[in-house]
């Protein structure tokens, strides 16, 4: 079975992804949002494990981001946390948790602070969220910027297209991305945007840089558990490496559970007490 083990057992800590970084090794990062996946994603050797508020999505059926609550994302950040002993766990500020104020947006912080046990939060935005960032960082809490295609702005943008391919969107991301690293983000999130420009944001930033779809110069890569295990068989964007079809195997397994119940060939005398 081809795989990466580091040798390295001790917890992943905000100071060892800038170690990660400064040393040129790449950070592996995947989103989990239960205790069972939180568990064989950890001791696969994963560094960071992001409960996303895409569990909006994939979880909920939901089909924006935007729905899934404070309370709700505590709820998959505890579970994931009981599941994980080596890699570090980021948690999505759910919309409308912080956008408010900067003193909502800290109490918001704290509640999953306290409740969940995770390590850090990720917020979306730049600018317009710098005093909240500035607040939460201020409290002792390590944040994870994002930037370039936001999911709680889609009904703004109205299309998931890539994001930044005009000079002002660049400019202006360029500009969010050191302001981040300035209020003092330990890392940055950068999705769907153009490979050369998330390029030069990870080569200027000392912070690591995390790309979802934001090409291979960047110091490291997120994508969404459900898909990269192919269980979301209508999701193909062109950033999506697959590495197994979780759909087929799991229909094909229902399937024939299905027949055999029907069958009444399970249990058999094996299987029964
Ligand atoms: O919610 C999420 O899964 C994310 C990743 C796509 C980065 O924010």
């Amino acid at each position: 079975m081809a795989g990466y083990i580091s040798d390295d057992a001790r917890r992943v800590t905000t100071h060892r992804l800038v170690e990660m970084k400064q040393r040129g090794e790449r950070i592996s990062m995947l989103t989990a949002y239960d205790y069972t996946m939180a568990q064989i994603v950890d001791g696969a050797g994963m560094d960071v494990i992001l409960v996303g508020d895409s569990a909006s999505n994939v979880m909920a059926g939901n089909v924006t981001t935007l729905p899934i609550t404070l309370d709700q994302m505590i709820y998959h950040a505890k579970s994931v946390v009981r599941g994980v002993k080596r890699a570090m766990v980021v948690v999505d500020m759910p919309f409308g948790s912080y956008q408010g104020s900067e003193f909502d947006g800290l109490a918001s912080a704290i509640r999953i602070m306290k409740e969940s046990h995770a390590d850090a939060l990720k917020l979306e935005g730049g600018m317009e969220i710098i005093a909240t960032v500035r607040r939460i960082i201020g409290a002792g809490i390590p944040v994870m910027g994002h930037l370039g295609l936001m999911p709680q702005s889609i009904n703004k943008y109205g299309t998931y297209t890539v994001r930044a391919t005009e000079e002002t969107e660049a400019d202006k991301l360029m500009a969010d991305a050191r302001l981040l690293e300035e209020a003092g983000c330990f890392a940055l999130v950068l999705e769907k945007i153009p490979a050369e420009l998330a390029a030069r944001v990870a080569s200027e930033l000392t912070i690591p840089v995390i790309g979802i779809g934001a090409g291979g110069a960047v110091d490291g890569q997120v994508l969404v558990i459900q898909d990269m295990l192919g269980m979301n068989n209508g999701f193909r964007p062109r950033f999506l490496r697959r590495y197994a079809d979780l759909f087929t195997v799991m229909t094909d397994a229902i399937s024939r559970y299905i027949s055999d119940v029907k069958n009444a060939d399970f249990p058999n005398e094996r299987e029964q007490y």
